[in-house]
């Protein structure tokens, strides 16, 4: 990485420092400025981290000005077509596609590890039914340290593994049973003779009553959306676990706090307040009003699905989301569905005005999956949950890199102090 050739100068009070440029594989070349306090007695500044690398990977790349998203070198419609989300799992984890003795044995391990204790069952009745799956995802990811002992002591490459594949193979059981929880049926168990993406879409369908065959076309969907949502660079959620990671936490504290991140409306959040959005527009007349207060600096109103930090191009996600869409509603005979009618019309008449154009806002991932989760039957509070578990395979990847550094050290910020200077304590009787 490091190029004794490049180097960078900075000029400060007429000394001269001069920074080592690290070049990457694909992408910018980096700056290193882990001396220059040392050196030079000053921080850089970048609340937003727009111009900075936090870490080196060697798992996704993202060029936003192309819009193409590699996974360990491969494209991302190459994936979402050819492979499968398991598949994908372990060339995150492990580096390379795997052989198919190598993907039988990972299958095997993850099937099963699917069902969670049993005593979890009574973790969730704490919750009140009308809880957001996002909290009590939160609350029970976390509480898996409580529960699996035998696999926090982040030193032991063993227990590090066996975390990983627990968190993997149980948040779909977890995601599925915030979801039964809030609307008062039973827990379905998992099964090992499904694949991941049929167990998921069993274990929220079926009910005690009338069991649920997935219908082969929506399970390639759903495992699909996994595959689309498994990892994104240094994004604000996996930042978020590293971070956690640095102080030697858990992983199941740590994924925690990826999931809890990932909430917000400008990062995972943003599936379900896109749904929202588009069913407030409600009809395609209603679009210009919209636009035009997506624009307007006064309105705090944003499209949600639209503008990404890294993308400056169609996100290449959105695309094959978009085809999934049309394929499911195409299934389910919701071809006239008046969501998808708004969205496509919204994306139409966005791309063509001057301003999204000119700050080169496009439809991101979370623009189009809402509308083929709504047509599979999830509610709008499941959207981000369903997110969460495609993620954290993305976050397991970054942490497991991270923790095998040899480097690795705690994550500590400085910052741009603009308080009040140092100044003595008055007593309240001479206020
Ligand atoms: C995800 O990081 C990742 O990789 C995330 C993710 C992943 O896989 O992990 O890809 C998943 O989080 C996708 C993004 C989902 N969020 C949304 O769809 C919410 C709506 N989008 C915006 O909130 C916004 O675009 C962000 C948060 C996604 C990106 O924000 P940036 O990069 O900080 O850009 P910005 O807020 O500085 O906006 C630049 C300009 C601003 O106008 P000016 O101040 O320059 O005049 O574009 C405007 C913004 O007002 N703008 C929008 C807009 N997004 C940005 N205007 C209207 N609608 C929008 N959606």
């Amino acid at each position: 990485m490091a190029d004794a050739n490049k180097t960078a100068t900075l000029t400060i009070g007429g000394a001269n420092y001069e920074l080592p440029i690290l070049s990457p594989t694909e992408g910018p070349d980096v700056i290193d400025i882990r001396k220059l306090y040392a050196q030079a007695d000053v921080f850089t500044y970048d609340p937003g981290f727009t111009s900075t690398a936090s870490c080196d990977s060697e798992i996704t790349f993202i060029d936003g000005d192309k819009g193409e998203l590699l996974h360990r070198g491969y494209p991302i419609d190459q994936l979402a077509s050819k492979s499968h989300y398991l598949e994908v799992c372990y060339l995150l984890l492990y580096g390379e596609l795997p052989s198919p003795a190598q993907l039988e044995d990972f299958e095997s391990r993850v099937t099963n590890h699917t069902m969670v204790h049993e005593q979890m069952h009574r973790f969730f009745t704490g919750f009140r039914r009308d809880a957001h799956p996002m909290a009590i995802m939160v609350g029970v990811v976390g509480a898996m340290s409580a529960f699996y002992h035998d696999s926090t002591d982040i030193s032991d490459p063993w227990q590090r593994e066996v975390a990983s594949i627990r968190l993997i193979a149980k948040m779909p059981t977890i995601a599925a049973m915030a979801y039964k929880y809030t609307i008062g049926q039973p827990f379905v168990y998992p099964r090992n003779d499904l694949d991941y993406a049929s167990n998921f879409l069993r274990m929220c369908f079926a009910v005690p009553a009338e069991d649920y065959t997935p219908n082969p076309v929506l399970s390639r969907a759903m495992d699909r959306i996994f595959t689309l949502h498994a990892d994104h660079e240094q994004n604000a959620s996996t930042s978020t676990v590293r971070l956690a990671s640095s102080s030697g936490a858990n992983p199941f504290a740590c994924i925690a706090a990826g999931i809890a991140c990932l909430w917000g409306p400008a990062h995972g959040g943003a599936n379900q307040a896109c749904l929202e959005m588009l069913r407030e527009i409600g009809t395609v007349d209603q679009i210009p009003e919209y636009i035009r207060r997506a624009k307007d600096k006064n309105d705090p109103f944003r499209l949600m699905g639209f503008g990404h930090r890294v993308y400056k191009n169609f996100d290449p996600r959105a695309k094959v989301m978009k085809e999934s869409a049309d394929e499911v509603l195409d299934l389910l005979g919701i071809e006239d569905n008046p969501t998808l009618q708004v969205a496509k019309e919204l994306e139409k008449q966005a791309l063509q005005d001057d301003y999204f154009v000119d700050k080169k806002l496009f439809p991101n991932v979370d623009f189009y999956s809402g509308i083929i989760l709504e047509a599979m039957g999830f509610p709008t509070a499941m959207f981000t949950p369903i997110f969460a578990m495609s993620r954290t395979i993305g976050w397991i990847s970054q942490w497991k890199e991270m923790i095998e550094d040899p480097a690795m050290k705690i994550g500590r910020p400085r910052q741009l102090y603009t308080g009040a200077g140092a100044r003595d304590y008055v007593d309240v009787e001479n206020r």
